[in-house]
């Protein structure tokens, strides 16, 4: 066959590696750990295999862990001791990221990253101050400006505590604007945002929610998280938060999204965060205990796909595993 272009020439062994497009490598990856104020031992998250909710007297042992694997930098997750309406132990300095924070930071060299939200804190599970009428009307349950100066309490707590970074993943209008502001006014100017500019109301935080008890009492969370449908919605969700002075720009969850990286990558020019949720991890953990998915495989090649798409910061649940198979920098 007279073939000039045979592509398959480049694939060989040898010329395969210096032709690849993208390399994944554990400066990438950011842990998520989780932390329990209500346990004295580690307890296993069922729907999350190899993933536990660890004590916060071990919250030091367990980002030794993950700094272990080649992966510096964890993002912290907490389930307080007790919940109440206004997520109170959200914003309080012993409680358990503020501890947590202080005890990592103090001991090790991780970059801790926290998660400024309520849902884990309020006993309504959603993620703000509740409007009065809440009950009565589902479509409207949480008070967007109420809650935007609790939110900046929170990520102040956070900073005093230590934190290096702070991610805002409640989709309140105006939060990065509001945090900013609070950060800036407390002296923690350098502190960045990593704000979950595109947050879409998903199915896929199923596990998350067992692993922090945080599911919503009642109603949901569409009125404040996006509709999967709309991507152009989430380019102007974006440019308000780099409007507002985010730093690092969030598209969570990751694989049903890769369209939505892409674009963000591709008309922005911040650095470009992706979580590649509970449910993704959740999905090929439970093929591969069938015996139907190869791991280690999979998890590769969809984390791949996701710095493929234009992420370069990827959170996920897989990224202990995969640091320690990549070739060591
Ligand atoms: C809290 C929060 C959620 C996730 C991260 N931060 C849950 C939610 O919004 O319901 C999901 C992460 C995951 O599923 O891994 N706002
Ligand atoms: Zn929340």
């Amino acid at each position: 066959m007279d073939l000039r272009q045979r592509p398959r020439r480049l694939r060989r062994d040898g010329i395969r590696a210096s032709v690849s497009e993208t390399t994944l490598s554990a400066s990438d990856f950011i842990a998520p750990v989780f932390l329990d104020a209500t346990t004295d031992e580690r307890v296993p998250i069922e729907s999350m295999p190899g993933h536990e909710r660890v004590p916060v007297a071990e919250a030091v042992d367990r980002v030794r862990e993950v700094l272990e694997t080649g992966v510096e930098s964890v993002i912290i997750f907490g389930v307080p001791k007790s919940k109440d309406s206004t997520g109170s132990r959200a914003w309080a300095d012993d409680g358990v990221i503020q501890r947590a924070v202080r005890d990592i930071t103090r001991e090790t060299d991780a970059f801790v990253i926290t998660d400024v939200c309520m849902c884990e804190y309020t006993d309504h599970g959603h993620c703000g101050i509740l409007e009065e009428t809440a009950h009565e009307s589902p479509t409207l349950t949480v008070a967007n400006d109420a809650t935007l100066d609790r939110l900046a309490q929170i990520a102040v707590s956070h900073a005093d505590a230590g934190a290096q970074m702070v991610t805002l993943s409640s989709m309140t209008d105006g939060m990065v604007g509001a945090i900013r502001t609070s950060l800036d006014e407390h002296g923690y100017e350098d502190i960045p945002i990593m704000s979950t500019a595109a947050k879409y109301e998903s199915a896929f935080y199923g596990p998350f929610r067992e692993a922090t008890e945080g599911d919503p009492a009642f109603s949901d969370r569409r009125h404040y998280q996006m509709n999967p449908a709309n991507t152009r919605e989430a380019m102007r969700e974006v440019a308000l938060d780099v409007e507002q002075g985010a730093d690092v720009l969030m598209v969570k969850p990751a694989l049903a999204y890769l369209d939505v990286i892409q674009a963000v990558r591709k008309e922005f020019d911040h650095p470009v965060a992706a979580y590649n949720v509970s449910g993704e991890y959740a999905m090929l953990c439970a093929a591969d205990e069938k015996g139907w998915l190869d791991l280690d495989a999979v998890a590769r090649e969809s984390v791949l796909s996701i710095k493929r798409a234009g992420a370069d910061l990827i959170l996920t649940y897989f990224a202990e595993a995969l640091a320690e198979s990549l070739p060591k920098e």
